[in-house]
């Protein structure tokens, strides 16, 4: 071996045990800074000789090529659920029904239940060789791309008394830190927020793009090891051996020899459980002996000598007063539970979120029910049954789902594959082109200065009814509304000519196409420079575009084929509004901060934290919200919050002051 390839080898196994103690075992060894620079010394090492290239090194975790059909394979040991318990007295019975089926002393082993997405990782002569999804339990995805971005589950296993063939089955979880910073994201872009951690980890491990995945900081625990040649004739002994090759194995598992041991284990864990990283929903309890695990075998669905028990959320019980129906501004409809106030962990609940039809029909719900309302691990409280024994006679009426539009009457749709009923008549439904109206307005957008109640009067004044209409309006106009002076119309006059230098880039995303954020609006201006270009764009056109997928070409194309928002649209041009990129623009777009992720905190003179965002992203640069390792310096105004000073100082991440910032660019 030459030295070269040496250095390499000693660099990825250095980095390896970095990863280890940071990822599995949540104990540091080196700074961030050290961290990063080893991992740039060794792939510039990699990239100038790439003959030394290989898949499992530790610069490969962030995320390969994107996956274009995840493929479908079949589980060599089914994948089975477990039996649901949520009393003592189902932990008894089936603690006495296994005492009296094995005949013989036998311990149990009793873990935490993850609430996350189970996940069989296979490692063939002790390399990850594959990793699949549950799927339906006899076959599963292969997600083996995404899950090799998981810092805490090794490449290569550690040690050599591994069988030549094992598996090992655990969950991937998106610890609540990680769950709350994306929601977080997602609110600001304006995409659907994540209603828990375990649908979070869900998606992203469906997502294509690896990268993604890399960014997200899913981590896994792992908790049962099959294979032929096991090291060990116990579950517990199995993965003690686990631990040895460097999986991530929960250090909360005990063995149990009594069923006073495992409801002392419940009751703390019930309580303890809070103050974990990661969502749980329950403890397992299983036998310990494989041979015992044997001789009890396995239902149709699950064994027989392991039961799930499920932790009670928190649960309250109140009337159900009425149902309402809000329509959204994309026509969406959601049922919302108006519920006679209740106290449920800390806040006063008086709305419960219903979802969606099915969700309606499935608790079978009728108004002044007693229902009961739960907060797991979800954001918005939610009706999880209803109280039968509580019914009178005198029931009240079924709760439907509504067959036409609470605001306009049109008869409600929903689309094949899909949840939710839509309101179709988007140029008619009040909310729906307030909501338009009152979006193109916004600061992110258009910035004129008007309220939502403001743009409900002048449309309840018969005065606006799409946002071309807004560039009509005249003093008079203005002044026949309840409130309105000379002064504050005056103001709204000139807000509406400043508007008219807004960039395309942001003319094009206030106009509210469906699945058209910030982000994608800015890509089409990009691409496309103007918005007959856009209009004129075919699918396969769009869908060439970077980070255009087929579900927002076709929203676009179906955009631009209905001739009232062509006539909107000439309509704004003629006030003058910017329906193309300028020069300067797309002169200053360059490269310049690419694979830069930037953090932006504290207050600025030269140009408002909204500009500086957009100068990021123009520059080929990334903003994100919080100090981590992977930042690349933070940009730094007046009082910048000391917490993320430490935090900056901890990880040795760089502070640039605007001024430095500016001149970097210039350069
Ligand atoms: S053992 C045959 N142990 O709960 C037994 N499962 O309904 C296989 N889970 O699909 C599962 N924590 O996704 C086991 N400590 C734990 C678990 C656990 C969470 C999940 C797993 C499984 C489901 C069972």
């Amino acid at each position: 071996m030459d030295e070269i390839e040496a250095k390499i080898q000693s660099l990825r196994k250095e980095l390896e045990q970095y990863n280890y103690n940071y990822y599995v075992l949540s104990a540091p060894t080196v700074s961030d800074r050290e961290f990063d620079e080893k991992m740039k010394e060794l792939e510039v090492l990699e990239n100038t000789y790439p003959e030394y290239f290989d898949p499992d090194s530790p610069t490969q975790r962030v995320g390969s090529d994107l996956t274009k059909e995840f493929l479908q394979v079949e589980h060599k040991y089914p994948m089975l659920s477990l039996g649901n318990t949520y009393s003592e007295d189902d932990v008894r019975d089936f603690y006495e029904r296994t005492a009296r089926a094995l005949n013989e002393p036998f311990e149990i082993v009793a873990e935490l239940k993850y609430d996350g997405v189970s996940i069989s990782l296979i490692y063939k002569n002790g390399r990850l060789s594959q990793a699949v999804t549950r799927g339906d339990g006899v076959r599963g995805d292969d997600v083996t791309a995404n899950i090799r971005t998981i810092r805490s589950i090794p490449l290569k296993l550690h040690g050599m008394d591994f069988p030549d063939d094992v598996e090992i089955r655990g969950e991937v979880l998106l610890p609540w830190s990680e769950f709350d910073r994306l929601n977080k994201e997602r609110e600001e872009q304006e995409e659907p927020l994540f209603a828990n951690p375990r649908n979070a980890a869900s998606g992203t491990l469906k997502q294509q793009n690896p990268a993604i995945v890399a960014e997200r900081k899913l981590d896994a625990y792992l908790y049962y090891v099959l294979g032929e040649n096991l090291p060990s004739d116990t579950h517990y002994g199995n993965l003690e051996a686990a631990r040895k090759w460097g999986l991530k194995i929960p250090d909360v598992i005990r063995i149990c020899h009594s069923l006073q041991d495992i409801f002392d284990y419940i009751k703390y864990w019930d309580v303890e459980r809070k103050n974990l990283p990661v969502a749980t929903d329950g403890i397992v309890l299983k036998v310990n002996s494989l041979r015992q695990q044997r001789n009890l075998g396995y239902t149709a669905k699950s064994p027989r000598w392991a039961i799930a028990y499920k932790f009670q959320a928190e649960r309250a019980r109140t009337p159900l007063n009425s149902v309402s129906f809000q329509v959204g501004r994309t026509g969406a409809v959601t049922p919302v539970a108006n519920l006679e106030p209740v106290l449920l962990a800390g806040t006063v609940v008086k709305r419960a979120s219903l979802h969606n039809a099915d969700i309606i029909a499935g608790l079978d719900l009728h108004i002044g029910d007693q229902v009961y309302v739960e907060k797991g691990g979800e954001i918005i409280p939610k009706i999880v049954g209803v109280d039968v024994d509580a019914r009178t006679s005198a029931l009240g009426e079924k709760v439907q789902f509504i067959k036409n539009c609470p605001e306009c009457n049109t008869p409600l749709y929903r689309p094949e594959g899909e949840a939710a009923h839509y309101c179709p008549n988007e140029s008619g439904c009040p909310p729906q082109i307030k909501g338009r109206i009152e979006h193109f307005t916004t600061r992110r957008a258009m910035n004129i200065n008007i309220g939502p109640e403001t743009v409900e009067d002048m449309y309840d004044a018969g005065l606006i009814r799409n946002v071309a209409d807004l560039y009509d309006l005249t003093m008079s106009d203005l002044l026949s509304l309840d409130r309105w002076a000379e002064k504050s119309a005056r103001n709204f006059l000139e807000s509406l000519q400043e508007s008219k230098k807004v960039p395309f880039e942001r003319v094009l995303y206030g106009l509210g196409i469906r699945y058209v954020g910030e982000t994608v609006a800015k890509r089409l201006a990009y691409v496309f420079h103007s918005i007959d270009q856009l209009r004129e764009a075919s699918m396969e056109k769009l869908t060439e575009t970077n980070e255009i997928g087929s579900r927002i070409a076709e929203s676009v194309v179906k955009y631009f084929a209905d001739s009232r928002n062509i006539e909107i649209i000439e309509r704004l041009k003629a006030h003058g509004l910017q329906m193309e990129i300028t020069a300067e623009v797309l002169a200053g777009r360059s490269d310049k901060l690419k694979g830069q992720t930037i953090v932006i905190s504290g207050t600025f003179s030269k140009h408002s934290r909204d500009e500086y965002k957009d100068i990021i992203e123009q520059y080929g640069g990334k903003n994100t919200g919080s100090v981590s390792k992977k930042t690349s310096f933070i940009l730094a105004g007046e009082n910048m919050g000391p917490a993320k000073l430490e935090k900056a100082a901890k990880l040795g991440v760089r502070i640039v002051s605007e001024e430095e910032f500016l001149k970097m660019l210039e350069e």
